[in-house]
Order: structure tokens, then sequence, then C-alpha cells
């Protein structure tokens, strides 16, 4: 994405050191962060200095091309593997990242295995770009349907899924980037996303394209859709089950039912790793993190830190589940780089599984 006049991805490399746009210091100052060890790549993930499925995967991948530099023992592999895979437990995408490199690396010599493991972490990065464009493409056929029928198009999404969420383009935002490239009106309410504010990284993406957003508070979603200004719902997701429930930032399940309730479409952009294959019921297999409560009890954004104190007693208590799980039958349809899966049910599921499957016969 271009940020003034340069062109972006959220993370790069040259040579062997990687280098990212620090997420913890935006939308209030843009700064990017070089790293040179695969210890500080667990650090940016568990931080949230990187975040969003995609791009945490793809930052794993790269911190295993930095351990096989650093050293390319068996033993390194595992113990990098370990650590990475502790850093954050939701997304799919950074245990499908490990287990591709670990695949790729385990089979080579050890003189071969830093080479290979920087090319394969860049093929990584290099599909992510790709998934995101042809889902965009898939997405936008959904956004011109509306702007058939009415002048704005309303897309309501929430926390931040655009392409600082993945490598380039988003995923929920990649069709609407593509829209308003189009020349269509779409004007995107934009939920803030309480504990860490990720809408407003989407503000930020969306102003910065001069797309029009509107940002609002997190119940506020219920109350427009309503009040029909809401014309369909657009998602990321950090994992999709076999059965296509939807795992996403905690508050997503809420607008679903809103959405359910209103009779507007629900969808949810799925970039094809974000589906795990080895879960059917995402209601009860998919570990939701539990994040620090201190998130909660304090507003903390990249300008202002505010810590809630209750007047003689202190700091409240709080919970912080960071993610939640929308049933497949409020899901109206996953936008993917595949196609469109509408409805979501097991048959539409299984085609998807089958095409994936031969694509990655094809491959080998
Ligand atoms: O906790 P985060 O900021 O990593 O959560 C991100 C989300 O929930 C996104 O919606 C999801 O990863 C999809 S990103 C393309």
């Amino acid at each position: 994405m271009r940020i003034g006049t340069k062109h972006y991805r959220s993370i790069w490399r040259k040579g062997r050191k990687v280098f990212i746009i620090d997420q913890n210091s935006l939308p209030n100052k843009f700064s990017t962060l070089q790293i040179s060890s695969s210890k500080e790549i667990a650090s940016c993930i568990q931080e949230m200095r990187v975040r969003g499925a995609p791009l945490i995967g793809v930052t794993a991948a790269y911190g295993i091309a930095l351990a096989m530099s650093e050293n390319p023992s068996d033993n390194n592999l595992k113990t990098t593997c370990n650590t990475l895979i502790s850093t954050r437990p939701t997304a799919v995408n950074l245990s499908h990242s490990l287990s591709r490199m670990c695949s790729v690396i385990e089979a080579l010599p050890k003189d071969e295995r830093s080479d290979k493991a920087w090319v394969e972490a860049d093929k990584i990065a290099d599909e992510d770009v790709i998934q995101n464009k042809l889902l965009g493409k898939n997405g936008l056929t959904l956004i011109e349907k509306v702007s058939n029928q009415k002048e704005t198009v309303n897309v309501l999404t929430h926390c931040n899924a655009g392409w600082l969420a993945t490598v380039d383009l988003g995923t929920a935002l990649s069709p609407i980037f593509l829209a308003h490239d189009k020349g269509i009106d779409v004007h995107v309410w934009v939920d803030e996303t309480r504990p860490r504010n990720q809408g407003l990284l989407t503000a930020w993406e969306l102003a910065s394209h001069g797309i029009p957003y509107t940002l609002i508070v997190d119940n506020a979603g219920g109350y427009l859709m309503q009040k029909k200004q809401v014309d369909m719902v657009i998602v990321g997701a950090d994992r999709v089950s076999a059965r296509g429930d939807v795992c996403n930032k905690i508050g997503t399940y809420l607008k679903a039912l809103s959405a359910w309730d209103n009779d507007i479409p629900f969808y949810a952009a799925v970039p094809s790793p974000t589906i795990d294959w080895t879960i059917n019921d995402g209601t009860t297999e998919i570990p939701i993190e539990q994040r620090q409560p201190n998130e909660v009890t304090m507003i903390s954004t990249s300008s202002i830190k505010y810590k809630y104190n209750l007047h003689g007693v202190g700091s409240p208590k709080a919970s912080n589940p960071a993610f939640d799980v929308t049933p497949a039958r409020l899901v109206t349809g996953l936008i993917t780089d595949k196609g469109l899966i509408n409805p979501v049910s097991p048959i539409n599921m299984n085609k998807l599984k089958n095409i994936l499957a031969t694509d990655e016969r094809e491959k080998r």
C-alpha cells in the first residue's frame, strides 16, 4: 500500500534483516522496525507490533528463517517453533506457516537450511498478497451487486482486516479498496474495536486511500443495522472451521447476530490458509486467546494512556477474551481466494476443500 509516495508492505526483508511497520505506534506515528533475531520476531508477535492472522503467519516464517541463519540445528528449529507457536494461540495461519517451514527445512542438510528458509518465507509472503488480490475480486462482485441498486454502499467492518493485518491489500478491506478504485461509492462503518482499538488502524487505512468512513463505538452496529444504514457486514477471520464457523476479533459474533436479525448479509473474507480443516465445531474447538485484563482497565492508544480507577477501591476487575466464534449458520458467505462460498454448507465447504487439495497436488 502507498504511504505518501512510497509503496509499503507490512513486512519485508533486505538480505537477512526483516523490517516491519510498528503497529503499536500507529495510527499516531508511522515507524518501521528492523528485526535481527528470531527472539525479536517472537516478541513483536506477542506485543502485537505485528498482528492480524495472515501477517502473524508470515512474520513467524521469517522468524524461522532468522533462526536457521543463527543456528540451523534440528534442536534450534524445534525450540524456535515452540517459542513462536506459543506467541498467539488463535490465528491458525501461525501453525500453518510453521508446519510448512518445518516440513521444507527438516528434509535438508544443515548447510542448505538457511537459504531455503528465506526463500520459503518469501513465498508465503507473496502467496498472501496473491490470495488477497483474488479474494478482493470475488468480494467486489458482492459490492457491485448492491451498487447496481443504490448509490452508496454502506459496509460495516470490525477490527482491522486491512493491509496492515496481512502482507498487503488486506482481506475484508481488499474488496472495498477495489470497489473504491472502480468508482463505486462505498462508505465504511468502522467499529472502534475495544480494547486495542484496531478500528483506528482501519480508519487510517481507509482515510489514506481516500475512502469515506465513519468510526463508531462497538455497540452502535445493531442500531445502525435496524435503521437500515448498513448494506452488508464484511469482517476478516483468524480461523475458520471445516464447517464454516468464523473465529474473529471479540465482538464479531454480536455483529453477526444483529445482521441476522435485520436480514443483512454477513460475510467473512478468508484466505485459504485461515481455514483449519482439522476442526469442525469452531465454537468449542478453537483456542481463544485470553489477554491481560489491563487492556480493558486502560484506555490505551498510541497517543493516550489512561487507567481506570474506582474511588477508594483501585482498579476494576476485568476479563479480556480476544476472539469469539460466529457459527456458520449466521454467516451468509465466505469470500475466499478460490471463490465465494455461499451458502456456507457442508457441501460447499467440501468442494472448497477438494479444490485446495487438487491445487496442492498440482504444485508438487
Ligand atoms: O488481535 P488481532 O489484532 O491480531 O486480531 C486481528 C483480527 O481479528 C482480524 O480481523 C483477523 O486477523 C483477520 S486479518 C486479515
